[in-house]
This record gives C-alpha cells, sequence and structure tokens, in this order.
C-alpha cells in the first residue's frame, strides 16, 4: 500500500468500453426487482448487483452451485472494538506466534537482525537473511508436512526510510541493501517443541534477489526486447507481490510495481507509448536505485530494454537452492499480483492473473496439452498455451480473449507473439478487454467457482461504471467471481457479485472490510480475505473468514498492527496451521508500532510471519 505512490496514476488510456453503454440499456430487470426495496441515492448501483442474504444465488445459474455441505466457521470473532492497536488481535479461539521477521538469518553465522534503528543490516548480511515485504508465500511439505516444509515468501517492497532508514540511498551499498531486502526468500522449517522455526543451514535455504542469475523461457526469451546494449545476462525478481503454486511442486512469484524501481538519472528520458502503459516515470517510486546502478536508468542507453526483464511470473524450485529462476513469458508481461493455477480439462494447467492497476486487466493461460504429457517431452507447460484476457458482459456472460499475433487486431500493431506477450497491458486493450477496480488474489473454490478481489478504484467516476465494477468511485472494492466454461479451459464464462465491500460497512455490521486483496478458497470452500488499507471503524488491516454461498457469514479472525498490511497464506496439508503475513507493520515507523520487539522498545517495526493455530487443534477457519 505505501509504495503505491504509483496508484495515483493511471496508465490504461485506451478507450475499451467501460460500460456506461450498457448500463444505459442492461441493467437487469431481475435485479430491480430483487432489490428494489434496498435502493437507496447512494447505494443504487451496489443494489443492483450485491446480495443482501435474500434471494442471492438466484441471479445467475452459476451463483446456485452450492457445496454438498456447508462450511463450519463457528469461531468467535474479534469484534470491529478490539481490532486496532501496535500488537496483533486475534479470535479467542486462537493463538499465533511469530517466524521469520524481517532480518531473520538463513545461516548460522550470519547476524540478526533486531530493529535497531541504528545498526543496520550491510548488503551483504541482507543476502543471507529473511528480506523485508513479506507477502505471497506457499509451504511445500518435507514428510507429511505438518511440522516440516519448506517455505517460499515473497519480499515484495520496503521502503527507504523502513530500510535504509533515510528518505534517499547515499552509495551503491545502500541500494545493494535495498535490492537485497527484496525478492524471495525459500526456507526450511521445523516445529520442534510446539514452536516453529528455521532450520539454520538447510541446504535448501537461499535467498532470491534483485542482483540473482534469472533465465528467460517461453515466446518472449530470445527476443531482442529482452537484449540490452550492454550485453548483461539477465538478473533478479522484485517487487514479489503473491504467488501460485503447481502440481508439479514448484512455487511461483509474481512481479508487480516493477516500473517503481526505475527511474531516471540523466533527466534525459521521455517514455515510449509501451513505457507509458506499463507506468513509468522519471522518479519511480523514488528508491533512487538508478543513482547508482545503470541497469535501473531509464536514460541510460545501454540498458535499454532492461525494464523489460521484470513484469513476469518466475518460478523457483523450492527443494533445490541450486535452480536458476525461471521467468515464463508465456504468461505475459503486466503488474502480476497472483498466479492461480488449477488442473483444468484434459489435465491443461490453467493459470488466472490479475493485473493490479485501476483500469486493469484479468488474464488466464492455459497450457498447450495435459501438464504431465508435456513434462514427459521435456517441455514446460507454463512455456507453451495460449493467453487470454478477460471481457465481462452486462449480461453476466464473459469472453477470454486470446492474446494472439494471428488476431488482425494485433497484427496491425505488433510485429511478433513476443511483442504480443511483453506488451499484454496494449493487447488487451486493442481486444476490448474489461478495465477492472485493480484485480489483485484470484483463488478457485472447490466447486470450480473462481473469486477475485477487486481491491478499489477511487478514479472510477459515476460514468464509467460497469456491471462488473459497479461502483464510481468505488474506495473500498468488491469481490467477484466467475465459472469458466469446460472446466477451466473454455473461452466463454458465467459471472457475478460475491460482495460489494460496502455493503458490509453497516453501523451495526461486524463484518466489516474494506479493499480486499489476499484471497485464499479452502478445501471446505470457506473464503480467507485479507485486506490492506482503509479499514472503517478504526479496524487495522484484518483477515476474515467467509461462507461464499452466504455472505451474512464473514468473521474476523485476525487483526494486525498499526498500519500494516495483512497478505500471504500458507497452510500445512492438515490444515491445523496457518501461516499469514504482516506487512510494513506501522509503515516502518517505530512511533506507531515495534511490532515484533516490545512495545516501547524503540525497535524498528519488522514485517514478519504470523503462525495460527486454534486452541484446540482444529481445522483453521473453523
Ligand atoms: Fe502487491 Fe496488488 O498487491
Ligand atoms: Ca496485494
Ligand atoms: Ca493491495
Amino acid at each position: 500500500m505505501v509504495q503505491n505512490i504509483d496508484d495515483n496514476q493511471i496508465s490504461n488510456h485506451s478507450s475499451n468500453r467501460t460500460f456506461e453503454d450498457v448500463l444505459r440499456v442492461g441493467m437487469s430487470r431481475r435485479h430491480l426487482l430483487a432489490r428494489s426495496a434496498a435502493l437507496s441515492a447512494t447505494g443504487f448501483l451496489a443494489s443492483m448487483v450485491s446480495h443482501n442474504g435474500n434471494g442471492w444465488g438466484t441471479l445467475t445459474a452459476m451463483a446456485q452451485a452450492k457445496p454438498a455441505t456447508r462450511p463450519t466457521i463457528n469461531f468467535q470473532p474479534v469484534l470491529a472494538k478490539d481490532g486496532s492497536g501496535p500488537v496483533p488481535n486475534i479470535s479467542a479461539d486462537y493463538q499465533y506466534d511469530v517466524l521469520i521477521p524481517w532480518g531473520t538469518p538463513l545461516k548460522d553465522g550470519v547476524p540478526e537482525y533486531d530493529g535497531n534503528p541504528v545498526t543496520r543490516p550491510t548488503a551483504a548480511q541482507q543476502a543471507q537473511q529473511i528480506g523485508i515485504g513479506h507477502d505471497g508465500m506457499w509451504l511445500f511439505p518435507l514428510g507429511n508436512g505438518n511440522t516440516s516444509g519448506v517455505l517460499a515468501i515473497n519480499h515484495e517492497f520496503g521502503g527507504n526510510t523502513h530500510i535504509l532508514g533515510k528518505a534517499n540511498p547515499a552509495s551503491l551499498e545502500d541500494v545493494r541493501l535495498s535490492q537485497h531486502a527484496h525478492g524471495v526468500s525459500v526456507v526450511e522449517l521445523k516445529k520442534q517443541n510446539g514452536k516453529w522455526d528455521v532450520v539454520r543451514n538447510s541446504k535448501k535455504n537461499r535467498r532470491i534477489h534483485v542482483n540473482t542469475p534469472v533465465k528467460f523461457t517461453g515466446p518472449v526469451a530470445n527476443s531482442d526486447l529482452l537484449k540490452t546494449p550492454a550485453g548483461n545476462a539477465p538478473l533478479g525478481t522484485l517487487n514479489n507481490c503473491a504467488n501460485g503454486k503447481t502440481p508439479w511442486g514448484t512455487y511461483l512469484t509474481c512481479e508487480e510495481n516493477f516500473n517503481g524501481y526505475f527511474g531516471d538519472k540523466a533527466g534525459t528520458w521521455t517514455a515510449t507509448p509501451e513505457q507509458a502503459r506499463y507506468g513509468f516515470s522519471k522518479a519511480g517510486f523514488g528508491y533512487g536505485w538508478e543513482k547508482f546502478d545503470d541497469r535501473f536508468d531509464l536514460s541510460n542507453p545501454r540498458y535499454k530494454n532492461e525494464e523489460n526483464t521484470y513484469g513476469w511470473v518466475v518460478e523457483i524450485d523450492p527443494m533445490d537452492a541450486s535452480q536458476t529462476p525461471v521467468k515464463r513469458t508465456a504468461l505475459g508481461r503486466f503488474k502480476h499480483e497472483n498466479a492461480e493455477l488449477v488442473v483444468g480439462r484434459g489435465g491443461r494447467a490453467v493459470v488466472y492473473m490479475g493485473d493490479d492497476e485501476r483500469f486493469d486487466y484479468i488474464y488466464k493461460f492455459v497450457s498447450e496439452a495435459n501438464w504431465r504429457s508435456m513434462q514427459a517431452r521435456g517441455i514446460s507447460p507454463l512455456d507453451r498455451g495460449k493467453l487470454y484476457v478477460a471481457k465481462f458482459n452486462d449480461d453476466f456472460t464473459g469472453e477470454w480473449l486470446e492474446l494472439s499475433i494471428n488476431n488482425p487486431k494485433l497484427k496491425a500493431r505488433f510485429k511478433t507473439q513476443a511483442e504480443v506477450l511483453t506488451y499484454a497491458r496494449i493487447a488487451g486493450d486493442l481486444l476490448g478487454a474489461t478495465k477492472m477496480d485493480r484485480p489483485e488474489w484470484i483463488s478457485t473454490a472447490p466447486n470450480g467457482d473462481v473469486y477475485c478481489t477487486l481491491t478499489n478504484n477511487s478514479r472510477r467516476t459515476a460514468a464509467q461504471v460497469d456491471k462488473a465494477n459497479p461502483l464510481g468511485p468505488n474506495p473500498d472494492g468488491h469481490i467477484i467471481k466467475w465459472r469458466d466454461a469446460d472446466n477451466h479451459v473454455g473461452l466463454t464464462f458465467k459471472w457475478d457479485i460475491y460482495v460489494l465491500s460496502q455493503d458490509t460497512h453497516g453501523t451495526t455490521d461486524e463484518r466489516t472490510f474494506s479493499s480486499p486483496d489476499g484471497l485464499w478458497a479452502d478445501p471446505d470452500g470457506r473464503l480467507f480475505i485479507q485486506t490492506d488499507g482503509g479499514q472503517k471503524k478504526g479496524l487495522n488491516d484484518q483477515m476474515l473468514v467467509a461462507d461464499p454461498n452466504n455472505n451474512q457469514i464473514i468473521r474476523r479472525l485476525f487483526t494486525g498492527v498499526t498500519d500494516c498490511e495483512v497478505t500471504g497464506l500458507a497452510v500445512t496439508p492438515d490444515r491445523r496451521t496457518m501461516f499469514v503475513n504482516l506487512q510494513h507493520p506501522g509503515d516502518g515507523d517505530p512511533t506507531k508500532t515495534n511490532f515484533p520487539a516490545a512495545q516501547g522498545s524503540g525497535k524498528v517495526p519488522r514485517d514478519a510471519t504470523i503462525v495460527i493455530t486454534r486452541k484446540d487443534g482444529g481445522i483453521i477457519g473453523s
């Protein structure tokens, strides 16, 4: 949240219709009937599409699909009045421990950074410690996985003041410290004496950061678009937001706001249309890396195209620290939030992905063939397939539009499929994709429904609303769901809105949440909702558990600390342990919170993972 200076920009200036025309003609009669009693001047559009607990599920055939049994959600919620302050608050039925805060060493002999505001880690130390900005993650089991596993965890970002203790880097060493705090940690964990901890010196432990060698595969791999005049080998991953996991046991890390790390050192750079569409600017987000690292200097002709090496989904083998992370270009280049991989009809790998920017798109990748047969032929299922962008129609149907150079609309603009994938946003513009309210996480429920958080969009005007994005402005966000034809492989879908956040804000409504972001549908049909900013009733950011087929049931399990984001989620196979992240506690300001150090200690707050268990040992969320 705090990084998103760029959130104030809109880089999609395409003329794709925002459905104002659709609204004029297409407001559904059945919606009017369903909600006519609830209409209000301010809630008119919300009333058109959100459910009120009576009759939701009758709006579309898709919404009628329900699991055979309702998920159990019986825990005592954290009440809104109790959900603030400098330390976490958790349901009375649950407990938590703190794990791997920023600066935790991954090897013996590496010091721990404890939040001392004067003594910061060196860049070399940070490269062997847990990074900052904990975000998406997953636990890969060792043994039965319930007491041992390898955690792959993203380090999305940390502001200079938080990491360096100053607003601007003064040296290459400062830039390297910042760069090494970004990326991914792979860390072996073990539960001993009731507590999870790092297995120091595990051969699986590794840091992947902005200067780690990476490689490219897929249609863009050998393109000149990834080559710089300097001829440097590809390095690094950054702004690793949320994640995915594959059925073949690898981790997917998603590069989101990569534009913010580039800047114009010489003051001579002007944006190409492609750079403008991806939001590059003279000062970026103010990291200042370009002042000491030419790779991030947009004005340096020797590093032309360096910016094209970011914005991808990156595959990491959590069990092999010698593996070179692979950027899978077939999945397209945009501000990737997460990568929800499901196995669709015929064993195809299907990956749902959101591009988190105001008015940007939702995408789907479908592998060429059965993932097992592709692997047996030595081909990654993520290297060959088709990429689609979503169009949400006014009648609650939708279409997946293929991003193919064979489409005349794209052939008129691009020369190669590599260009189409590298500038996927522009291809989406040309195909008429639906401009969404910042697509964040996507997760698939056991009944096949796919959910996506649309976190907010303060820039959508009343004239720009459509049925899929029905509020203008939309300061609190909503959650949309769809069901693809043909078991995730089809080119059409039906969709509906699960919940508008504003509908939970009533004065006596304990469900209140805003800006939904992290999302996970568990195998029992519970939906875990994590938030990023702007909560009502004085609440800190939080995690709630919902029954998505009855949004009267949305219950608060946990609240984070002052000015942190709650994001990222992993579970043991028995789902009796859940890992959740507190990102940028206090926005890095020790006067707001010293978490996880004792309050009043003066320590810099550190991003950390929280290990959640039920006091009775039950399934998390129950
Ligand atoms: Fe990294 Fe869109 O959250
Ligand atoms: Ca997010
Ligand atoms: Ca967010």
